[in-house]
């Protein structure tokens, strides 16, 4: 099944779901429709390929790692999983990508870790597509692996810093699944003794008689003697790191599957067991970053561990006949948490990642509470297995990016899909309320080019739902926004004195109130050159946090770029998110309009989400062009003019029609009133201009306030 890319750059519109049925708890086609859009934007914001988003930091933007970093598996993995559910070629092909630079870290026998870094990555691009230079690497980086086994102690050596003589980590159990591979892949059974060998260690020394875990244990070289068994990212060194015991249950699960040793299994049962049953476990099932961790119930919570328990507990339901339900129901439960709103981002929100509320490591007040690429691998892998375990009902989920903004004479198009990943069903794609210039071709079993081709008349805001069904009569519906916008703001080009990543100069004039320009500090600049020089009557400024904080700026304007006056000394409401205009007269003249920010009423940010114009008319050649307040049509022609000036127009109301002539000082010369209008209707007048003298004028029709304006030249 090929797909294209579904969201344009930009433009996220998904204003309202309305669904016909109550669908499932967890809606896979949503979930993965998220997937899509984050994984989407996240790419679209990653510097290369070598590179990979790991988390967010303090300050809010996204902690790139390299192909070394423990979690450079996982967003290539994420991606993979992405793929292989919803079938959408590019993220195979940007998988591939992602996947790529890990394959030099297949000789690196300093970590214990290959076993994420390759399994994530390597594993399921080999599982998906049978490459068989993803299994060569493998096979490398598991003889890497395998280089750090201890036949003494018994145990592969987690880490090579700190002040411990052979640290083990419970994490390593994740590893192993490498080596199980290798295994298989090569019939080098030397692989499965270590891996098992690890695991029977691991189950004598890490775990308590209620079966929580120590985070690390440490062993003689030596004699294999354990010298201590503590914590590293845990509270204490007898609390239960959250996540420790996820990947101790994941681990042992796994081992299991891969030797049917029945210890394994019933060890596995008892860690899930001693999770589901945690006294202080919270009810939506997403643990504390430590089951005792200080500050409960305030403390920060680890979406991570919540992410990978329900992906194990998916898996032990299968093998473990007596407690099957109760395994399933744990992880439909903590499936059911992460998809909701506390803990699923919206789209285009939370750095493209998709689950917030996770914890790195508290101790170290590293990671605390943000997302993290694991905490998304391990949900889109436990999503992937509910999938294959039962039948699910949800209504399509409305992928496609509609611009915000189409200009008029133009056409634009864009790809709307119905992903529906219940039955991959066909999908009817529908309009509701369009206008007649947007239109849908069907472009395969749930998919449709929606068209739009606007023409001067449509100028204007059109909202439209956009519809789509399965076979099952399930609907969902979207609410598109769409401008129709004058080609003259193409023309406008930006600059500014500075900006801070990713809140670029563009961004306060491409129709999303959701993007914005920020600069910081005393006089910090937005500059705006309009082509042309036009009558500018006002700016209208939409400001970040513009409900909560007065904005502080002056505007400047330039004819010539050189030479500015500073005609507007503002300061915004404090009450609005939306624009707000600032009028600063009928008889300026513009072509560069300078925004100079003082920061605010909180501190010296100076951000603005969209600028606008209102510009009272503009000459393009020789030919009149009106563009403002009026919603009617007004036209002239012939410019220049001798004799006769023909214009035609169509009122919007039945109100009196009012038509002046004025020179460039604003002499009226002339007038002539149309008491008897008919609404919409083109009509055409016919002014005497033979009285005027040769220059400029301009030709101003008002209805019921509202003016339209156009100037025109006479011969
Ligand atoms: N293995 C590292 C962690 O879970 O934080």
């Amino acid at each position: 099944m090929k797909k294209i890319w579904l969201v344009a750059a930009g433009f996220f519109f998904s204003l309202s779901a309305l669904y016909s049925q109550s669908p499932d708890d967890i809606n896979i086609n949503h979930i993965f429709g998220v997937a899509v859009r984050q994984e989407k934007g996240m790419i679209a914001h990653l510097p290369d390929t070598v590179h990979y988003p790991r988390s967010l930091n303090p300050d809010g933007s996204v902690r790139l790692v390299g192909p070394s970093d423990w979690t450079s598996g996982f967003f290539p993995g994420s991606l993979w999983y992405t793929y292989e559910n919803t079938g959408m070629e590019p993220f195979l092909y940007n998988a591939r990508r992602w996947s790529a630079a890990i394959s030099s870290m297949r000789y690196n026998t300093g970590t214990h870790d290959l076993g994420f870094m390759f399994g994530c990555s390597f594993g399921n691009g080999y599982r998906l597509t049978g490459d068989t230079l993803y299994r060569d690497y493998m096979l490398e980086a598991a003889h890497s692996l395998a280089s750090r086994f201890n036949p003494v102690v018994g145990c592969i050596r987690s880490w090579d810093f700190g002040n411990w003589q052979f640290p083990v980590i419970i994490d390593n159990m994740m590893n192993l699944e490498l080596l199980f591979w290798a295994f298989h892949e090569s019939g080098d059974s030397s692989f499965y003794k270590i891996a098992v060998s690890h695991a029977r260690t691991t189950m004598k020394n890490h775990f308590r008689s209620d079966y929580s875990s120590w985070h690390v244990v440490d062993y003689d070289p030596e004699t294999g003697a354990v010298l201590s068994k503590t914590t590293h990212q845990g509270a204490s060194d007898s609390s239960d790191w959250a996540r420790g015991q996820a990947w101790g249950l994941y681990g042992f699960v796994m081992t299991y599957r891969e030797t049917g040793d029945t210890a394994f299994l019933q060890q596995a049962e008892h860690i899930a067991n001693f999770i589901l049953t945690w006294p202080g476990m919270p009810a939506d099932l997403i643990p504390y970053w430590d089951y005792m961790a200080p500050g409960i119930p305030d403390a920060p919570r680890d979406a991570s561990a919540a992410a990978i328990t329900a992906s194990a507990l998916l898996e032990l339901s299968r093998y473990d006949p007596a407690d099957s339900a109760r395994w399933f129901d744990g992880a439909s439960s903590i499936l059911t948490s992460l998809s909701s709103a506390g803990y699923m981002a919206k789209p285009g929100e939370n750095g493209f990642f998709i689950l917030k509320h996770s914890t790195g490591s508290k101790p170290s007040n590293s990671e605390v509470d943000v997302p993290v690429n694991w905490a998304d691998y391990y949900f889109l892998e436990a999503l992937t297995r509910y999938r294959g375990m039962v039948k699910t009902n949800n209504p399509p989920e409305i992928l496609g990016g509609v611009p915000g903004r189409v200009f008029a004479g133009e056409a634009d198009s864009v790809m709307i899909m119905g992903l529906d990943l219940d039955e991959n069903d066909t999908v009817y794609l529908s309009l509701a309320g369009a206008p007649s210039f947007a239109v849908l071709h069907p472009a395969g079993q749930d998919s449709a080019w929606l068209v739009l081709h606007p023409e001067k008349d449509d100028i204007g805001e059109h909202t439209f739902l956009i519809r789509a069904e399965d076979r099952r009569g399930n609907i969902s519906e979207q609410e598109v926004s769409l401008e129709v916008a004058d080609p003259f703001w193409k023309n406008i080009r930006i600059t500014a004195s500075s900006w801070q990543d990713p809140n670029v100069p563009g961004n306060a004039l491409d129709g999303d109130l959701n993007t914005r320009w920020s600069a910081e500090g005393e006089g910090q600049w937005i500059e705006f050159d309009l082509d042309t020089v036009l009558w500018l009557r006002s700016v209208s400024i939409a400001f970040y946090l513009g409900n909560t904080r007065n904005a502080y700026f002056t505007i400047e304007i330039s004819t010539d770029g050189e030479h500015y006056d500073k005609v507007y000394y503002g300061t915004s409401s404090g009450t609005s998110l939306q624009l707000q205009e600032f009028v600063l007269g009928d008889t300026l003249q513009a072509r560069y309009v300078k925004i100079v920010g003082s920061g605010n009423s909180q501190n010296m940010w100076n951000s603005y989400t969209e600028v606008t114009f209102g510009i009272v008319y503009y000459i393009t050649g020789m030919q009149l062009h009106a563009m403002n307040e009026g919603s009617f049509m007004l036209r002239s022609f012939p410019s220049p003019a001798s004799e006769r000036l023909y214009v035609e127009y169509a009122p919007a109301t039945a109100a009196p029609l009012l038509f002046t002539v004025h020179d460039l000082s604003g002499r009226l010369l002339l007038t002539r009133k149309i008491s008897l209008t008919d609404p919409g209707k083109e009509s055409l007048l016919v002014l005497d201009i033979s009285s005027l003298d040769k220059g400029i004028y301009y030709l101003t029709a008002t209805q019921a306030g509202k003016r339209r304006s156009g100037a025109f030249l006479k011969r």
